[in-house]
């Protein structure tokens, strides 16, 4: 095949984008957006329903390149074959019940089936349906027969449907499908599904502590890392229960089960009501150390005196609780935030750490002003209780998600 005008920029990953026939095919486009405007090259190849969807001229601005549901335009160019043999990820979003029985079953009736069955790249479908549609043994044959293949089909969402009703069917995030896709692409096997069958327990995000009905102790964790996370312990077959403080801007993970906590009281009171089931129990959560003392029923009133100091008492300290309360075989892994002092620099605290507090693996990020917290990527040390370190250069939050899961799994077996 000679090079043409449509070849895709070789310097950029590339990226096939199917579009099923579902109403949330809308959101196709911000994967869509997602993905060219972090430097993807992305063809989007749509079946006809999906069409009816949303039109091809959508699809076209936005990619910048031709759009067709059948095998018979640009024949000499054999798109069938080429763009699957040329994609580096194929993502299937949404994916419909009808589309997934065809890929499970190794349909090849218009371009986008026929890409799924000549791609060798990762290939990840994002399903979408109404409730009854998904849990139907056909759809749940349909899938599972797909991930035994090493087709990656994370559980769905659950929330609001097409019209009034809400269930398990709902298409996950556009921002979280963006994300896992550019895990794949970076770590093709990232999303293995090696975690089925175990109950994690995550903790994310940053508590609160009031003052007043106003004004809060809090601090400046914003729950990324925790989600990612669960995105992908949630994607790699796990059952996952989050434990969110204050992580409102974040999109719910898809096929995770959430539970809200406000202040540290809160947290540490839902963290002991989940994990005692747990297989892996993750503290990723930054916990207040201290709460006021007083919390004024009242909005501390502005005077012209100095205001009073703020008394504070200790909170309990849940992660030490939790190592105490572990049922037998559960791993704990806790998180350390650290700076480096006259003492100690930072791996040198967080060791006393992982010795003090008797977890079976310590996530160690160096904290700064722009640094780990509210930003995208991360970096640090995954120190393990039998001495072993892992150094995780900067990356994706998913990215070192997934290298701590392989950690857990492998430090499980030891
Ligand atoms: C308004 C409307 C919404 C639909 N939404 C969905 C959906 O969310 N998921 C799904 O599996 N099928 C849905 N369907 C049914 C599909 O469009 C139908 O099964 C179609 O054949 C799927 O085509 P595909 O294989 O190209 O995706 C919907 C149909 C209509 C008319």
């Amino acid at each position: 095949m000679t090079a043409t005008s449509a070849d895709p920029d070789p310097t950029k990953p590339f990226v096939v984008l199917g579009v099923g026939g579902g109403v949330a095919a809308y959101k196709a486009c911000e994967v869509l957006r997602g993905l060219t405007e972090s430097g993807h090259e992305v063809r989007v190849v749509p079946t006809e329903a999906a069409l009816n969807f949303v039109g091809a001229a959508t699809f076209e601005a936005l990619s910048g390149h031709p759009v067709h549901a059948g095998v018979f335009a640009d024949v000499p160019e054999v798109p069938h074959v080429r763009l699957g043999r040329r994609a580096d990820l194929v993502l299937v979003v949404p994916a419909t019940a009808d589309l997934l029985a065809k890929a499970a079953h190794g349909q090849a009736d218009d371009l986008l089936t026929a890409t799924l069955l000549t791609t060798r790249a990762p290939v990840a479908l994002f399903p979408a349906m109404h409730t009854e549609m998904w849990e139907h043994p056909a759809t749940q044959a349909n899938v599972e027969l797909l991930r035994s293949r090493g087709c990656v089909v994370p559980d769905p969402a659950s929330g609001r449907l097409t019209g009034p009703d809400t269930g398990k069917g709902r298409l996950a995030d556009p921002a979280e499908i963006v994300d896992l896709a550019r895990l794949l692409l970076a770590v093709p096997d990232a999303l293995r599904p090696d975690l089925t069958g175990l109950k994690i327990v995550i903790s994310a995000g940053g508590t609160r502590e009031a003052l007043d009905p106003v004004r809060y102790l809090g601090n400046r964790s914003s729950g990324k890392q925790g989600y990612a996370l669960a995105r992908v312990a949630a994607a790699r077959g796990a059952q996952v229960t989050l434990v969110a403080a204050h992580t409102q801007s974040l999109p719910d993970p898809a096929g995770v089960q959430l539970r809200h906590a406000g202040s540290a009281a809160e947290l540490r009171a839902v963290m002991h009501e989940v994990s005692g089931e747990a297989d892996i129990v993750v503290m990723a959560a930054a916990v207040a150390d201290f709460r006021p003392t007083n919390r004024a029923d009242y909005k501390i009133k502005k005077t012209d005196h100095d205001p009073a100091p703020v008394e504070l008492t200790r909170n309990p300290d849940i992660l030490t609780e939790l190592v105490a309360a572990r049922k037998p075989g559960q791993f704990i892994v806790g998180f350390a935030a650290e700076t480096g002092d006259s003492r100690a620099d930072v791996l040198g605290h967080a060791r006393a750490k992982l010795r003090r507090k008797g977890v079976d693996l310590l996530v160690v990020n160096a904290v700064g002003d722009g640094i780990a917290f509210e930003v995208e990527n991360n970096s640090g040390w995954l120190l393990r209780a039998d001495g072993t370190e892992i150094t995780i250069p900067l990356g994706a939050k998913s990215a070192l998600a997934a290298t701590l899961w392989d950690t857990v799994l492998l430090a499980r077996q030891s």
